[in-house]
Parts: structure tokens; sequence; C-alpha cells
């Protein structure tokens, strides 16, 4: 047999494609020419999804404009709210988690939405406004059914951050869970090729329709290797509580983290395929959270400090940082905000980043097709 040709698992270090979009280094993350932290500090989420979706900082009318567009658009059809009126059956009995329903009701939206089949840049940019309006309120119903309460219709006033908590609980939050809300959704929004924006790359690439592409892209977002990594991230700081008992004692968490080692296990909210020396996006939400913890009572400051201690053994003992997921789920678990809803919430941000790369490989498309290195038998004949 000939030898395969080299290859690169799991295409690790390749390049694959050109962006203008988003540049992941392990010196900066940088949003069409912006730095995450800059944004972060001084950009709504509503301007970074402007930047990221017109390819511009807006002006204060333009972003009027789009506020506006976005607030007009967040009520969903009659046939998704039937449907997200099974959710929390769907749910409670285990027959499927958050982001499968926020899958299909999406998947949904393309049946119901005129330019669905229209690929063209002025389609695409009002299919991604719709999309971008309307998964919070997707997310909002299927709380709302799962916790057995009717569904809290969106507002007219609130921003697109409120407007998403306020849609889960039926309570207007305050202007801190707001302000941490919006910025752990500009962390959110865009990460160059990760796994779920190129997997929508690669719908769009056939020419497949946004609505299309979305849908696949929260399938790849779930997995916890991905995006699921926040919920992953918070169930184990759970379980290593439950271990451990209800203090932080240093010893015993050092132990838990010496037989995870031993267990090969992977510690969810570490590591990534880029980042070496840590992700930019973690102290700046981890340090947002910890205040929201203080702000909190004692039981949060204290989860905190669990993960503080985790991140300090894994960092000193195995060279291996955290993630924006492992800070996300210590800060969306202080808000609390239920766990299995930490993902689609990730969606409800990263939607800007997966529309603007669908509309950027439309632009300027070729058919995404690599090849394989055979690995299997040699040729033979099916009569022997
Ligand atoms: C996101 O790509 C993006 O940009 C994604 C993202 C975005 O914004 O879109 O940033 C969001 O998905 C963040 C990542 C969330 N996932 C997790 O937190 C899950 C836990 N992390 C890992 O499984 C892992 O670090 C990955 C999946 C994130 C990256 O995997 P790689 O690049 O394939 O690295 P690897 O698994 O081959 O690990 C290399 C080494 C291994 O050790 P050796 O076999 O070489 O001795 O590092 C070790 C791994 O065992 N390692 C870990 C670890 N991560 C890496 N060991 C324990 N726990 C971990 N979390």
């Amino acid at each position: 047999m000939t030898s395969a040709p080299t290859h690169a698992k799991g295409l690790e270090g390749v390049i694959a494609g050109e962006t203008e979009i988003c540049n992941v280094e392990q010196s900066a993350l940088i949003y069409r020419g912006y730095e995450i932290a800059d944004l972060a500090e001084n950009a709504s989420f509503e301007e970074v999804a402007y930047l990221l979706l017109v390819g511009k900082k807006p002006t204060p009318e333009e972003l009027k404009v789009f506020q506006s567009e976005l607030v007009s658009e967040r009520k969903i059809p009659e046939l998704v709210q039937s449907f997200l009126k099974q959710s929390g059956d769907l749910v409670n009995n285990h027959a499927a988690v958050p982001m499968d329903i926020l899958r299909t009701a999406v998947s949904m939206l393309g049946h119901l939405d005129a330019q669905c089949q229209d690929n063209s840049a002025d389609a695409n940019l009002h299919k991604s406004k719709r999309l971008l309006a309307k998964i919070p309120t997707i997310i909002g119903h299927m709380q709302n059914n799962i916790d057995g309460r009717d569904f809290v219709a969106p507002t007219e006033d609130l921003s697109h951050s409120a407007n998403l908590l306020y849609m889960m609980t039926g309570e207007k939050p305050s202007p801190e869970a707001e302000k941490v809300m919006d910025v752990s959704l500009v962390l959110y929004a865009e990460h160059d090729y990760n796994a779920s924006t190129f997997t929508s790359r690669v719908i769009a690439g056939t020419l497949s329709d946004m609505h299309g592409a979305v849908t696949g892209a929260i399938a790849a977002l779930k997995g916890p290797l991905h995006g699921g990594a926040n919920e992953a991230a918070m169930d184990m700081l759970a379980e290593i509580r439950k271990d451990i008992g209800p203090e932080n004692d240093n010893a015993k968490i050092l132990d838990w983290m010496h037989q995870a080692f031993e267990d090969k296990r992977k510690l969810m909210g570490f590591g990534h395929r880029v980042y070496k020396n840590g992700d930019h996006r973690a102290p700046i939400l981890h340090a947002l959270g910890r205040k929201a913890a203080e702000a909190r009572g004692p039981e949060f400051v204290r989860l905190f400090e669990l993960g503080e201690e985790v991140q300090r053994i894994m960092e000193t003992e195995k060279n291996i940082y955290p993630n924006v997921d492992f800070p996300c789920g210590m800060t969306y678990f202080t808000m609390g905000i239920p766990v299995p809803q930490y993902t689609p919430i990730f969606v409800a941000s990263r939607i800007t980043g997966w529309c603007a790369h669908i509309m950027e490989q439309h632009a300027n498309n070729r058919l995404i097709r690599p090849r394989a290195a055979y690995v299997g038998p040699e040729t033979r004949n099916w009569n022997g």
C-alpha cells in the first residue's frame, strides 16, 4: 500500500481561507480592526453586531435605525410559537436539550421567511437581522414553557441584552445584570474559523441558504468541545463542589484535580486550539462575573474562589489556561440563568459572526471541498 499523504489532524494550523471579519492571534483578538478589550469596554452588543454584519462602526443615526429594526423583528411566527409550547415537555422529559429546540426553531424560521431561498447580499443582511432579533425570543419562550409559565412577550424599550434576560424571567434586569450580559455577548460574537463558523461556511459554500447554514452551525456549537463547554464547565464545578463539600478546602480541590489528571479527564472550559497562553476574553469576563458574585453574596464568591483554585492548578501543573467558557459558566450561574440555556445564549451572540461569515462566503464563493488521505484496504475484487 502506498503511504497516505501527511495531513493535519483536526485541520490544526491549516489556513482554510481569508476573512475580513476577525483575527484570532496569541497576542490579540480583533473584530474588523477593533481590539476585543476596547469593544468590551466601549461598545454595546448592538454596535458590535452592526460592525460585524454591516462591516463598519455605526453612526449614532445608523445605530438607532438598526436598533429599531431589531425591536420590530423580535416577535416570532405562530408556528414556531406552537412548537415552543411543546418545548417544556421535550426538555423536562429529557427528549431534547435547549440547543436542540433552538436548532429546530431556527430551521422552522427558514420555512416562514419569504427570503429564505434568496442568497443576495441584501436578502442575507435582512435575514441576519431577523435571526438576531428572533433568537432571544425563542430562548425566552422556551424557558417560559420549561418553567410552566405563559410566554413573556418581547419588549420594545429594552436593549438586546436586557430584553433577552427579561423574556427568560418576566423581570426587568438591573443595569448591572444587563451590562454583564451585554459584555458577554460582545465577547462571544465572533472568532474566525472556529468549528461552528467553519460549518456555516461549508454549508453556505454549496450555495445553500442562510437559515440552513445557521441550523448546521447550532448543531456544531452544541458539542462540549466547542460552545457546549460553558454548560459543561459549570457542571464540572458543581461536581467538584458535591465531592469536596460546601467549603473550598484547597487540599481536597488538589486531590480532585490530581484524580482528574490520573483519569485523563478533559477539564471543561480549559484549553484552546489557537490560544496557548490564554484566551483574551476569559479575564475580561472573569473580572465582570466576579464583581457580580461579590454583589450577589458569599455563596457566589465561593464559586469563583473554587474556579480560581481549579484555574491555578491547571495553569501551574499543566500550563493550560481557561477559555471564555470557564468564566462564562460561573458568571451565568451567578446571574441565575439555568445551565442548559448557557449555550443557547452563546448562539444569541455568535449568530452575528455566523451571518457575517455566511455573507462573506456568498459574496466571494468557492465550494469548500478538501481531500482525505485514504487509509482503507487496498483495491480488492467483490467476488474474491
Ligand atoms: C470554544 O475554536 C474556537 O475559536 C472556539 C471558541 C469560539 O469562540 O468559537 O473559542 C469557543 O469552543 C472554546 C473551547 C471550549 N472547549 C472546552 O473547554 C473543552 C475542553 N477543552 C479541550 O478539549 C481542548 O482544549 C479543545 C477541544 C478546546 C482544543 O483541542 P485541541 O486543540 O485538539 O487540543 P488537544 O485536545 O489535542 O490537547 C492538546 C494537549 C493534550 O495533551 P497531550 O495528549 O498532548 O499530552 O493538551 C491537553 C490534551 O490532553 N488538553 C487538556 C485540555 N485541553 C487540552 N487536558 C485536560 N483538559 C483540557 N481541557
